[in-house]
């Protein structure tokens, strides 16, 4: 179909809503309107044409991560068999490939273009996890806004972000690109994302369309090994593992993507339970579901049958949209004829991918997203000065022995460690598009500030398979040589900065660990270094919580800085220069040995609760059962003094607010911001409750010696639960507040919800 004639067919299905409006109809909605376009173009649409609308596909050259390779796309453009594509490079391209898909297909229905946008675009903040750290909302949904701003000006109109997959498990890669292990945190970071990324309305030119994944509890993965089997009681999996999905849902994410694993024996891509059951019908999500990368294929090793078999499966469950595996398009339409499929169910899907093709604009204008020339409503400037905030935001001080930070601008600084002047690394997993011109290493913004002597140190691994999966090039020169270098600089030098950690592809898809510590041939190089005695400031570039027993005794201080993005380097040489006191507080728990694992802050209490020097109670023989640094921690380089906490009334009933005041002082040298956090312990209830779970969070700015009361106020929804018939209750009786710095440093209160 040429231009002309698509102009037709546009122009007829306009004239039709423009008589309908004039009936007595009444149509005056835009969801009305919307509906009588979609329905008359559906009108001419053959069942192939709907197929290709379900046909998500990557660009042929683009990098393969599943089992199957997409070729011929343009080919199919044109024949209307594609409904969008992803993670194409350039805006260039997809500017070609929108104007064949409008000229050159029948029907000249516009394409939709997906990317991994997971932590920014151009300008990168830092990873998920560690954005998850500054417990700042505004500034989290800035962050989406301006990833948005910047992809939907390359003409991307949907991404696939936010993660919002819970995990409790450290090994599993993907830690790096969710929000810890908390689902009232994790929730709060869903709602934040996706009205970033969606804004006031889609069909604006800087929203795009965010995507929540992976639907569902892809981060509970057995033993933390990616794409691995879940299963997990319905109590659980409603507590924990689904409010942040659902919080998405409640803040209008367009879009859901299935998840890899299976779920108490359904892989969730065809999971109807999961789809049609909770999502639509008692969540409401009314957007579309795309499946993860060639899932519906994968349920054949799933062992629930072949393509056919599985693509009727997903379809059956509540699934719009197949990514790459094309089982969609090749095997729905026999599964119509042979009657083991509706078609309307395949007319349902296309619906959905077009309405949302229509809530982005794209029918009003293809290249709404394409145009050559943008102003952005945030300046280049403003972007990277919140790549910059977030980066600082993001940085938790673990250690900090005799004040060893902030430097003094006197000291004599060795920095050594192969991550210290890696511009890859600091940007971190999912970054295609970042761009490294304007992306500073630690080293090279140290060395903006003041003269430091650098050498590499040692190998990011000496794991010679490990290094092949990562495509890690060994250093010409050997370990010994490497060492020795850093050695040497470290002799010269009043103190040491030693950045280590992980590479951009150590975590993330398909990099689980199943031993987080510090790779060997970094742990040697600290060691050697610790031996001359000078003091070692360790500098983490990484994507999951490492065990670090080793480290934190013998290093003087410990900046965890994950991958933290275009300004990851100049932020961490800011901090330690005292520019910015560090302010971050882990969102997940880091474990002394990879034993302890699942471990997380809001466990239950057993029968047998741990007691110290007690054989028979809940307990390992060889490590304490509390974690190295607990969920919530993160010093600073002033210190904090929490008063005790009063209540307005220590009995409240079921349509009182409980407020709870504490007085936060600050009792160190430095202004600084305290995440004051609040938890709930439900003491007696028909079913067994964590020991603590969080419920609310307040940032204050001290200065020295300042003081401050803040205030939390809480309802009976706060204290509600899921029961064992999966409805959301609160039970009068006795509970115990905490307030503190930590999970693990509180004050408490006791009050009781009256009958
Ligand atoms: C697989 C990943 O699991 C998912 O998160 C990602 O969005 C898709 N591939 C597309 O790249």
């Amino acid at each position: 179909m040429n231009k002309s004639s698509r102009v037709l067919l546009l122009t007829s299905i306009l004239m039709s809503l423009i008589w309908l409006s004039g009936c007595e109809l009444g149509i005056n909605s835009t969801q009305s309107i919307q509906a009588v376009f979609i329905d008359s173009l559906m009108s001419q649409m053959t069942f192939e044409e709907k197929l290709g609308q379900l046909n998500l596909l990557v660009w042929d050259g683009s990098l393969q991560t599943g089992s199957v390779k997409n070729t011929g796309v343009s080919e199919k453009v044109e024949k209307g068999l594609v409904g969008g594509l992803f993670n194409i490079e350039t805006k260039e391209e997809r500017k070609n490939i929108q104007q064949l898909a409008v000229e050159k297909s029948r029907l000249g229905i516009p394409l939709l273009f997906g990317q991994d946008v997971i932590h920014g675009h151009k300008t990168v903040f830092p990873i998920p996890l560690g954005l998850s750290c500054s417990w700042d909302m505004e500034l989290i949904q800035l962050t989406a806004k301006a990833a948005a701003i910047e992809a939907s000006a390359d003409g991307i109109d949907w991404v696939f972000s936010p993660m919002v997959d819970i995990s409790r498990d450290p090994r599993w890669g993907r830690v790096a690109e969710g929000a810890g292990e908390d689902p009232y945190l994790g929730s709060l970071i869903a709602q934040a994302m996706v009205n970033g990324y969606q804004g006031n309305s889609l069909n604006h030119p800087e929203s795009v369309m965010a995507c929540v994944k992976h639907f569902a509890l892809y981060g509970a993965a057995e033993a933390g090994r990616d794409y691995n089997s879940v299963d997990m009681s319905e109590i659980k999996m409603h507590q924990v593992y689904l409010p942040p999905y659902k919080a998405a849902v409640d803040a209008g994410v367009e879009s859901v993507m299935t998840a890899f694993n299976d779920v108490n024996g359904i892989p969730a891509t065809g999971n109807k339970k999961l789809f049609n059951d909770l999502l639509r019908d008692k969540w409401g999500f009314n957007g579309f579901v795309v499946t993860d990368y060639t899932a519906i294929n994968e349920m054949g090793n799933h062992g629930l049958g072949n393509l056919s078999t599985t693509s009727t499966l997903a379809m059956d469950a509540g699934i719009d949209m197949d990514m790459v595996g094309e089982g969609f398009l090749n095997t729905l339409k026999n599964s119509v004829e042979k009657g083991t499929l509706l078609a309307s169910q395949v007319d349902q899907a296309c619906r959905r991918i077009l309405e949302a093709k229509y809530s982005l604009g794209l029918f009003d204008d293809p290249f709404i997203r394409l145009k050559e020339e943008r102003r952005h409503s945030l300046s280049e400037g403003k972007i990277m000065d919140l790549a910059y905030h977030a980066a600082l935001q993001s940085c938790v001080l673990l250690k900090n022995d005799q004040q060893v930070l902030p430097f003094k601008t006197s000291q004599k600084i060795a920095i050594v460690g192969p991550l210290a002047d890696s511009k890859e690394d600091i940007l971190g997993t999912w970054v295609l598009n970042g761009d490294l011109d304007k992306t500073l290493t630690v080293l090279e913004a140290l060395r903006n500030r003041t003269e430091v002597f650098y050498s590499k140190g040692a190998e990011i691994t000496n794991n010679v398979s490990m290094a092949k999966l990562i495509n890690y090039q060994f250093d010409p020169k050997n370990s010994k040589q490497l060492q020795k270098e850093a050695i040497d600089v470290a002799s010269k030098s009043d103190v040491i900065i030693a950045v280590l950690g992980e590479n951009a592809q150590m975590n993330g898809e398909a990099a689980s660990l199943a031993d987080i510590n510090i790779q060997e041939s970094q742990q040697n190089l600290l060691k050697e270094l610790y031996k001359i005695g000078k003091p070692i400031v360790l500098v983490l570039i990484n994507g999951r919580p490492l065990t670090l027993e080793w480290e934190s005794k013998h290093c003087s201080a410990i900046l965890e800085c994950w991958s933290g993005g275009t300004q990851g380097g100049k932020a961490i040489a800011d901090i330690l220069f005292g520019d910015y006191n560090p302010s971050g507080k882990l969102t997940m728990s880091f474990p002394r040995s990879v034993g302890q694992i699942p471990l997380y802050y809001n466990y239950k209490t057993t029968g047998r609760p741990f007691i110290e020097q007690v054989k028979y109670t809940s307990r390992y023989l060889d490590v304490p059962n509390t974690p190295l640094f607990p969920f919530g921690y993160g010093l600073s380089y002033t210190t904090f003094e929490y008063g005790d906490i009063t209540l307005n009334s220590e009995e409240i009933y079921d349509n009182d607010t409980l407020v709870a005041y504490v007085e936060i002082k600050n009792t160190g040298m430095y202004e600084g911001v305290e995440t004051s956090q609040l938890y709930i312990r439900d003491m007696v209830a028909t079913v067994t409750r964590p020991i603590k779970e969080l419920k609310g969070f307040k940032k204050v700015k001290l200065r020295p010696g300042e003081s401050k009361v803040i205030e939390f106020r809480l309802t009976v929804d706060d204290l509600k639960f899921c029961n064992a018939d999966l409805e959301w209750v609160y039970e009068p009786g006795d509970f115990m507040l905490e307030i503190g710095t930590n999970s693990q440093n509180t004050k408490q209160k006791s009050f009781r919800l009256m009958d």
